[in-house]
């Protein structure tokens, strides 16, 4: 087991890559069930998926199932994950937004919707996960320390990424503090999984997700146990890669 790592020139051909792959178990699949990530550095996926969808590429089967969704934000809220999945994936791709799947943050009692969300996702089976990775090297929001094998649960965002998510937002003391998150153990059983990382600020998170030995200070070093895993990185993401 270990990391596959190829190198693209940018960010928009790491994109194509993955939405190349992305294709491929859609035409082998047409119900296929596909993991999204949201954040800025899946967004050259989308659009290049959105390209193969005009270009004849047949998406509606396929279900969506969302890495995670803040809690406490107000309802329809334009920052929640649910809204930026809807305006970057669903709309482009001419899909029916009942095929994308959300943790719901609504429900008043978050632990029964991370549960229900878990049994949903794993009766569903995930064919590919798409990742991108913080810059503490959480994946979905499991934050450094979080335990291997947690499934979909309520977490806390820690303040690093408090503050790097703050972009998307009026004011930083709006980034909500809690969240619904897959765990480390449900992205483990995706069948596969696609994480992409571009820019400077992931390099120092890539050179420890992929070094030996797995650790929980970083999450995305889980991965090195998974079977069939990619990363698709721009030279900038790389660059501390040994
Ligand atoms: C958020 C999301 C992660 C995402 C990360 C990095 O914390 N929960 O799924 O990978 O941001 O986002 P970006 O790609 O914008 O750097």
């Amino acid at each position: 087991m270990s990391i596959d790592i190829v190198i693209s020139d940018n960010a928009d051909e790491a994109g194509k890559l993955i939405a190349d792959e992305i294709a491929t178990v859609i035409r082998r699949k047409p119900n296929a069930v596909i993991g999204v990530a949201t954040g800025s550095s899946p967004l050259p996926i989308y659009r290049a998926l959105a390209d193969k969808v005009s270009s004849g590429l047949n998406a509606t089967e396929v279900s969506w199932f969302a890495l995670d969704e803040y809690l406490g934000l107000p309802p329809r809220s334009e920052q929640s994950y649910r809204y930026f999945l809807e305006r970057h994936l669903i709309a482009p791709l001419g899909l029916d937004p009942k095929r994308l799947h959300v943790p719901d943050p609504s429900d008043a009692d978050p632990d029964r919707a991370a549960q229900r969300y878990e049994t949903e996702i794993l009766q569903a089976q995930v064919d590919l996960q798409i990742l991108g990775i913080g810059r503490n090297g959480h994946i979905g929001f499991n934050e450094p320390g979080t335990p291997f094998s947690i499934p979909t649960h309520r977490a806390s965002l820690s303040e690093t990424t408090r503050k790097a998510n703050a972009r998307f937002f009026h004011d930083s003391s709006e980034v909500p503090r809690e969240c619904l998150t897959q765990g480390l153990g449900t992205i483990m059983r995706a069948r596969r999984i696609e994480l992409i990382a571009t820019g400077p600020t992931k390099a120092d998170a890539i050179a420890r997700a992929t070094a030996p030995p797995a650790d929980p200070k970083c999450p995305a070093s889980i991965l090195q146990r998974h079977n069939s895993v990619r990363f698709v990185l721009d030279p900038l993401a790389a660059a501390k890669l040994t």
